[in-house]
């Protein structure tokens, strides 16, 4: 080779390793939400507790940079699914997180495998998510957790025959299964089953069937932000009147909205893995931290998966000291185990999912602000989904 060309070539390799460097010195988390339509709630919730994380903690992993791209897919699976190919082909992230609802994160499950990127769950709680790729890890919750939970504080606590109310997809199917199986096994009785659609849903004429049906209960789940528009139905239709309880999963007493709901929701009980009112002194810095950074809006269960996800993502880059790629990251993701805003949380390293408490609460209004205040607690609880 002549000198010169060698010299060329030298050259050539030193760009091309100093590119590679700068490219390598960046930790890419490709963070896809809704941002706007019906469910913006929820990714306004997460956005801000990432950024919130990434300024209480630094953008330094391992030596590198940390750069959060956040894209909104507006809460459309095939639009998550093309931003998820083109932050992993054209951007190059090292992880990929968010996914506001099921159907989202099942979407881009199979990206997540095939280019073996790790994939945090911090919103989407359908119990099945986490089987559809071994590079999934979950920080919110599961349907299965909160609506076991609550069957079993109704069986003891006077309540006998309650109606099921769930949004007509992944996490409502899960609510009314495990809602209804443990209330019957504990002897009691679910006369029938109700689905309402899961955008713009009408309750009315649902609340009347119940209405008709007479129950001590009836149970619901609907999705981060649909809640107020129950609440307003079930008082509007009486139901509270003639002596039907709501109960539910704390999806309906979103602490992002609770305080817009007025006093029929004062009594509501639900069960769930987050309130904004957990007394713990981590969580009152949580909640005092977030607050201020985002013109007062309250920290919800969304806020906390997001929070806790950015957590689990940058121990694991730190634990893998930026080498080994997407396996080496996601095994660091494995087994994590840390206290949260929410308490004590734990990822199961055989399911990659989350265990962690669940707290039955009861809607006060304090100081003149509405909140879940938690009265009991039922520890370590595992996706009763994957206990089969
Ligand atoms: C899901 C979405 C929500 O807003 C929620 O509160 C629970 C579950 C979901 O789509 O999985």
């Amino acid at each position: 080779m002549q000198k010169r060309t060698l010299i060329t070539a030298l050259t050539v390799a030193a760009l091309c390793s100093h590119a590679v460097f700068a490219q390598d010195n960046k930790f890419k988390i490709g963070l896809i939400l809704p941002m706007t339509g019906p469910f913006a709630s929820t990714g306004k919730q997460i956005e801000a507790a990432a950024r919130l994380y990434m300024a209480q903690n630094g953008d330094k992993v391992a030596g590198r940079t940390v750069e959060l791209i956040v894209k909104d897919d507006a809460g459309t699976p095939d639009t998550t699914k093309r931003i998820a190919q083109e932050m992993v082909v054209n951007d190059k992230v090292q992880v990929l997180a968010g996914f506001g609802l099921t159907p989202l994160a099942l979407a881009t499950a199979p990206i997540a495998t095939q280019s073996k990127t790790p994939l945090v769950v911090m919103a989407a709680a359908t119990s099945s998510i986490t089987e559809a790729s071994p590079y999934i890890i979950r920080t919110s919750f599961t349907l299965p957790q909160a609506a076991v939970s609550m069957a079993d504080w109704a069986s003891k606590n006077g309540i006998k025959k309650a109606v099921t109310l769930v949004s007509d997809y992944g996490p409502g199917m899960d609510a009314e299964k495990y809602f209804k199986d443990r209330l019957l096994l504990n002897g009691g009785q679910v006369p029938d089953t109700l689905r309402v659609p899961m955008r713009n849903p009408d309750f009315a004429p649902f609340l009347q069937k119940v209405r008709d049906i007479k129950p001590d209960a009836v149970f619901a789940f609907v999705p981060s932000g649909a809640g107020a528009a129950l609440m307003k139905q079930f008082a509007e239709r009486g139901l509270d009147k003639a002596g039907i309880r709501l109960i539910g999963t704390g999806d309906v007493t979103d602490d992002d909205i609770l305080n817009g709901m007025g006093d029929v929701a004062v009594g509501v009980v639900t069960t769930h893995h987050y309130s904004t009112a957990h007394p713990s002194a981590l969580n009152k810095k949580f909640v005092e931290a977030f607050t201020k950074a985002n013109a007062g809006l309250r920290p919800n269960f969304m806020a906390v998966g997001g929070y806790d996800g950015m957590r689990v993502i940058y121990e694991a880059a730190k634990a893998s000291k930026g080498v080994g790629g997407g396996d080496a990251l996601l095994a660091a993701m494995k087994g994590q185990i840390f206290e949260s805003p929410r308490g004590p949380m734990f990822i199961d390293a055989q399911t990659r999912d989350v265990v962690h408490n669940m707290y039955i609460r009861k809607v006060e209004k304090q100081n003149g602000q509405l909140y879940n205040i938690e009265f009991d607690t039922i520890q370590d609880v595992k996706d009763p989904g994957k206990a089969k």
